[in-house]
């Protein structure tokens, strides 16, 4: 498959005039594909009702006419101030009960069936009027489900179809108390109509409660964006997209993508590392202008995942953004590695956001290929190299990994809902093993909780997942490589009750967690072999082979055959050895990568990403600071 470039374009922020001159750029760039459309809501139908195509009629032709393909977004994340007259009660309202006003994006509640009527109405009419439309060769749905703080929504629309979603799932309140344990505090129900929403309990609500809940909400988003999947596809063939965002994991990303053909992400690496990462300063300082090294792979991955091997960067990041503590100005050279990190993972396309930097509104600090006054900026000439590298080399492929990991939602909820511990957070714990394994120099495939086929892999991972599935555990039976389960693995059941017998509860693996505890961060425990846990510890009572012990003398990492269960949160030191054996008992071959330094093998070639701001030599080569380097397998 030919990779290919592209470019987020917004035709209604400037004079009709410049649509030709930009469309002309874009091709003679490089560039196959344009996205437009997302948050032109207010121009495509001023008033209720009256809607005005022609203006991007003219747009899609002008830019298909270019040679340009399309991207048509559906523009539901922006509904237009009329709405609001219509709808005044489809805000999303805060934990605190305060709706969230009008004057940005995303003001919404996936709740609102009313709201959600007014989006398939928009989105039958575009899809009707530009299905069959010879340019328009791809859909995004929305825009990034979630971001800003959007999924969790404590409107009275959202309690209404809670209650109607409770009554589907326990079809009788006796069935959902006794699910939740509501005689405890005296919290029975007699009907689902007494059954309110999770915030504003005086102390925290039956965990069950908000589990339900956030399984409730995820569901909401999958059947909001289901909506729009179900009229496009009535209308046009092209495949349908949606753009995630990073570290968002407050719906299931995986029950969404099951609806699209492509997984897409907003890859936005400098505002990442400044505001959602937990690093130290010094890594903070190292990679400023480059990024965290294992941050976008990671989602490279899971988004690969999530869309069942089609995915694509629908936004990168292009110079500095604006909505991050600290925006810094991307190294030289950065534009084109992150590109080329992307297509090792086995991106389809890549866009960058935007094609100019806007003059007006929100935005206006944020960089675009082209300066506001129409120059190149600094990513143009990168984003063009990529396209004539891009022409000279041939397929690079997608490799299948030897090392699963499997990543869920679910989980995310389950430890935020009750973490036990300040520092317990999913997307750290994993994030923490993702970084591990690269490291070593290895490919990951992101797997999702229900996979249900772990042959091909020669190790598995599941750190950290609150309940394991059916699936994966008839999967883990089957599986002749190794596994590595925990920390806190199969802890609770779907209810969020702790299940008796006591996790983990692993077939064959004679292990019992008898005690947990949490500890702060300067609070260690020590193992015998040196390093220590942390976070996060747990007390194994058990009869299998103990891989290693803590100082006191508990068990921290046991094993039955390949099984393996881990009672604690290793800190990075630790970490590489226990995987570093696990891979040599494999024969998986790991290679231990200097800081920095980023290894991703397709099934062509190897590629090496240099994040540093200094060279870096290694086997024989010197890559420079924000450097690609790739030789044929
Ligand atoms: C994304 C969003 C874009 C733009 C961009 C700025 O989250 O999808 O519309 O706002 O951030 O970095």
């Amino acid at each position: 498959m030919k990779r290919t470039l592209g470019v987020c374009y917004y035709p209604e922020h400037w004079p009709e005039e410049k649509w030709a001159e930009d469309a002309a750029r874009m091709a003679a760039l490089g560039l196959t594909w344009v996205r437009i459309g997302e948050f032109a809501w207010s121009r495509m139908e001023p008033e209720p009702g009256r809607f005005d195509w022609d203006w991007l009629d003219r747009a899609i032709a002008v830019l298909g006419g270019a040679g340009l393909k399309v991207v048509l977004g559906t523009p539901t994340a922006t509904p237009p101030r009329w709405m609001l007259d219509r709808h005044p009660d489809m805000l999303a309202v805060d934990a605190q009960g305060r709706p969230r006003g009008f004057g940005s994006r995303r003001h919404y509640c996936f709740s609102h069936r009313g709201y959600r009527t007014e989006c398939a109405r928009i989105v039958t009419e575009l899809a009707q009027r530009y299905g069959r439309n010879p340019h328009v060769a791809a859909w995004q749905t929305d825009n990034e489900y979630g971001c800003h703080d959007t999924v969790l929504s404590y409107s009275e629309a959202a309690k209404t179809a809670f209650r109607e979603w409770l009554a589907q799932r326990y079809q009788s309140p006796q069935a959902l108390n006794r699910a939740w344990g509501n005689v405890f505090w005296s919290m029975e129900y007699s009907s689902f109509d007494e059954v309110g929403l999770p915030n504003l309990t005086v102390t925290e609500a039956n965990p069950s409660h908000t589990m339900a809940f956030r399984r409730f909400a995820s569901d909401e988003v999958a059947e909001f964006n289901r909506v729009q999947t179900q009229i496009i596809r009535k209308f046009s063939a092209a495949p349908i997209a949606h753009n995630y965002m990073g570290r968002i994991t407050e719906f299931d990303h995986f029950a969404v993508g099951a609806d699209l053909d492509i997984a897409s992400w907003d890859a936005y690496p400098l505002g990442f590392l400044s505001d959602r990462l937990e690093v130290s300063a010094e890594h903070k300082r190292r990679f400023v202008r480059q990024g965290d090294p294992d941050f976008q792979a990671f989602h490279h991955d899971l988004y690969r995942a999530v869309g069942r091997g089609r995915w694509w960067i629908m936004e990168q990041q292009p110079g500095p953004v604006n909505w991050a503590p600290w925006n810094a100005d991307p190294l030289p050279g950065m534009a084109r590695l992150w590109a080329w990190e992307a297509f090792a993972h086995g991106a389809e396309a890549v866009c960058y956001f935007r094609w100019r930097q806007a003059p007006f509104a929100q935005e206006q600090m944020h960089a675009g290929l082209l300066r506001p006054d129409s120059a190149p900026a600094q990513a143009f000439e990168e984003a063009g190299k990529v396209a004539q590298e891009l022409a000279a080399m041939p397929d690079v492929g997608t490799a299948r990994a030897d090392v699963a990991l499997v990543f869920d939602y679910a989980s995310a909820w389950a430890w935020q809902t009750q973490p036990q511990g300040r520092d317990f957070d999913y997307f750290r714990l994993v994030f923490a093993f993702y970084r591990g394994l690269r490291r070593l120099g290895l490919n990951v495939d992101i797997v999702p909780p229900d996979v249900a086929d772990l042959s091909g892999y020669r190790l598995v991972l599941a750190p950290g997942v609150a309940t394991l599935s059916d699936a994966f555990l008839g999967a883990l039976k089957a599986f002749k490589g190794a596994a590595l389960i925990g920390p806190r693995s199969n802890a609770k059941t779907v209810e969020f009750a702790t299940p008796v017998p006591l996790p983990p509860n692993l077939p064959g693996l004679d292990a019992v967690v008898a005690r947990v505890e949490s500890l702060p961060p300067d609070v260690p425990v020590p193992l015998e072999g040196g390093g220590n846990l942390l976070h996060w510890r747990e007390k194994i009572e058990t009869g299998a082979e103990v891989v290693e012990r803590a100082a006191d003398g508990w068990p921290a990492l046991i094993r039955s055959g390949g099984l393996h269960y881990l009672g604690g949160w290793p800190e990075d030191a630790v970490l590489d050895r226990m995987l570093t054996a696990l891979c040599e008992r494999q024969g998986i071959s790991v290679e231990v990568l200097p800081e920095g330094l980023r290894r991703r093998d397709t099934d062509t070639h190897r590629f090496w990403f240099n994040y540093n701001p200094v060279p870096v030599e290694w086997g024989g080569v010197v890559i420079p600071p924000a450097g690609v380097h790739w030789e044929a397998l």
